[in-house]
């Protein structure tokens, strides 16, 4: 079992200038992005699914909130019908000593208390530094052949997927020069699936974009449901991110965090060559 970095083995240039600076701005860009959204989701913390929402429409997926059960406030979460006492956690949090109606804690939102109109502005400003950073990366590493080198899977990396995937639930990580399979399938997944998918269905919500492009409205199955989606995008961005950072952790924090700030990276002995 290998956790840590290599210590013989020679320091390689792993990442461009542009990899590093567009990785730690969507860092930053996602972290205000999630505690925006969650203020923003709080002021209807309800999904559903199709063109409707309200009282009159049976078409909720999930909804967050409180009730008095047995003249106590108990937090409520509704996932399919079914429902659990998330009391603390979701719907009533404890705020100076006694359970008060709120979504979430405020830890879990920007700003923490209530306040949908900062919410929004926080959103969109990441929003559009994200889309515009999201450019910068796919035009650089169009240029610098990294997107093709080392983000779509070839067929090399589908044959070699098994052995990959056996190498990781054994916690044998390779440092190698370039990404392994698991790691090119979850960036390919993440950067051309993933945040297009958040960018386009956070889109499809604004009512500008409805007037300029309606279609995005039935690509999505209607406002509710391109709601729905957004959220388990981000949902999914939330896993992804936990066990991106337990990999970082496990591979050796300090020579994963050198690569991708200085570019520099210390690999296998057998790396060593071109
Ligand atoms: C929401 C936040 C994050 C997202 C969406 C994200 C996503 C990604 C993606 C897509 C890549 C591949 C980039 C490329 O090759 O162009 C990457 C690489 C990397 N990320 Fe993150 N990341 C996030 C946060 C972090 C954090 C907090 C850390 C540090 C603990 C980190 C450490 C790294 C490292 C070290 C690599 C390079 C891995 C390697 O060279 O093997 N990331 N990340």
């Amino acid at each position: 079992m290998r956790l840590t970095a290599p210590r013989d083995g020679p320091l390689v240039r792993r990442q461009a200038l542009s990899t590093r600076l567009t990785h730690w701005i969507w860092a930053v860009c996602l972290f205000f992005l999630l505690l925006s959204g969650l203020q923003i989701f709080m002021a209807r913390p309800d999904l559903y699914i199709g063109q409707q929402s309200g009282f009159a429409f049976d078409n909720s997926i999930l909804s967050i909130g409180a009730s008095y059960i047995d003249g106590a406030m108990r937090g409520v979460t509704t996932v399919f019908g079914h429902s659990f006492d998330t009391t603390g956690w979701l719907g009533a949090i404890w705020g100076s000593g006694n359970l008060e109606a709120k979504t979430f804690p405020g830890w879990l939102t920007v700003p923490s208390y209530r306040d949908l109109a900062t919410g929004r502005v926080v959103h969109f400003f990441f929003a559009w530094i994200l889309v515009a950073t999201l450019i910068v990366w796919l035009l650089a590493s169009f240029l610098n052949r990294h997107f093709v080198r080392d983000i779509v899977p070839g067929a090399r990396d589908i044959r070699e997927l098994g052995a990959d995937v056996a190498d990781h639930a054994k916690l044998r990580l390779h440092h190698r020069r370039r990404y392994g399979p698991l790691q090119k399938l979850s960036y390919f997944f993440v950067l051309v699936i993933l945040l297009p998918l958040t960018i386009a269905t956070g889109l499809t919500m604004s009512p500008g974009m409805n007037a300029f492009a309606p279609w995005t409205l039935d690509l999505f199955g209607g406002r509710q449901t391109a709601r729905t989606i957004h959220f388990f995008c981000m949902l999914s961005l939330v896993l992804f991110f936990v066990v991106h950072v337990a990999m970082v952790v496990l591979a050796g924090p300090w020579n994963e965090l050198r690569s991708m700030i200085t570019g520099w990276m210390r690999v296998e002995p057998e790396e060593g060559g071109r």
